[in-house]
């Protein structure tokens, strides 16, 4: 079975992943700053905002992963640095002190969010941020571009594209990056949505679909595109939110 990575798989979308690899036959370590509840087989406990905790994990994991599923995140009801530093420079601080330790053939897949599909009309100060390579150079990036109440969307918008621009950056490694962009989901941090997007905003969407999102439908494409499956699938940011960002960006809902 494939050796996988999975950070945030204490809880809601995270923790489905876990299970779903479990079933599958593949063995799970959970990188987390909470202990998981879910059948992993090895628990790290890590800081993603915090680069000297994500190093110290990296260590600690070894090396002869088959896949990195990035799935941790807080809302946009929490500080903005936070947000910033855990959803994006956390992630990409981790993924990047990973890249030796992937095998050949090996995936990186990142959860970012419908909640950021408007990167392309930020693309120029995207492209600045994604210049500071370094956890440190993005964090004095972001406090000269202080974003206090699109600091969720923004990390979502910056995944997306680095996720994007590395899609021929790995071909040397043998590795993949993929992201899955979900709209809403059942899981404990939805109510910090509905307080940061707005609770009419996310009951419209379910209207519009019946349903929210469960955290298994965001599992099954994570997986698939984490994979060998998935092998010539890269750099691609795929929508799974039932339909609605599709809708939208026609124009016609
Ligand atoms: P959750 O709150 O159930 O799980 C998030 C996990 O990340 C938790 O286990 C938490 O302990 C971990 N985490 C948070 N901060 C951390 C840190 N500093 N270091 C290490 N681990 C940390 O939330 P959920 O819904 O499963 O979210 C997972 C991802 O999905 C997030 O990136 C979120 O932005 C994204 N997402 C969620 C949506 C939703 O409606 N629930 C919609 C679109 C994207």
């Amino acid at each position: 079975g494939l050796r996988c990575v999975v950070t945030g798989a204490a809880s809601g979308i995270g923790h489905a992943v876990a299970e779903h690899l479990g079933k599958a036959g593949a063995s799970v370590t959970c990188l987390d700053r909470n202990e998981p509840t879910a059948p992993v087989e090895r628990f790290v406990r890590v800081d993603l905002a915090d680069p000297a905790s994500i190093d110290a994990a990296v260590a600690e994991l070894g090396t002869g992963w088959d896949a990195l599923i990035n799935v941790a995140g807080i809302p946009g009801t929490a500080p903005a640095e936070l947000v910033f530093s855990v959803n994006f420079l956390g992630l990409r601080h981790l993924t990047e002190s990973m890249f030796e330790s992937l095998n050949t053939g090996g995936a990186i897949v990142n959860v970012s969010s419908t909640a950021g599909f408007q990167w392309a009309e930020r693309l120029p100060l995207l492209r600045e941020l994604l210049a500071a390579e370094s956890f440190e150079a993005g964090l004095d990036w972001f406090r000269r571009n202080p974003q206090d109440t699109n600091a969720y969307n923004l990390s979502k918008e910056a995944l997306t594209v680095y996720t994007m621009a590395m899609g021929t950056g790995l071909v040397e490694l043998g590795l993949r990056m993929n992201a899955v962009l979900p709209g809403p989901v059942d899981t404990p941090i939805l109510p910090d949505f509905e307080d940061s997007m707005g609770k009419d905003t996310l009951d419209g969407l379910k209207f519009l679909l019946g349903r929210h999102a469960s955290p298994e439908d965001i599992a099954a494409p994570i997986v698939f595109l984490a994979s060998p499956e998935a092998r010539w699938v890269n750099g691609h940011a795929m929508v799974v939110d039932g339909g609605i960002t599709g809708a939208v960006l026609s124009g016609l809902v």
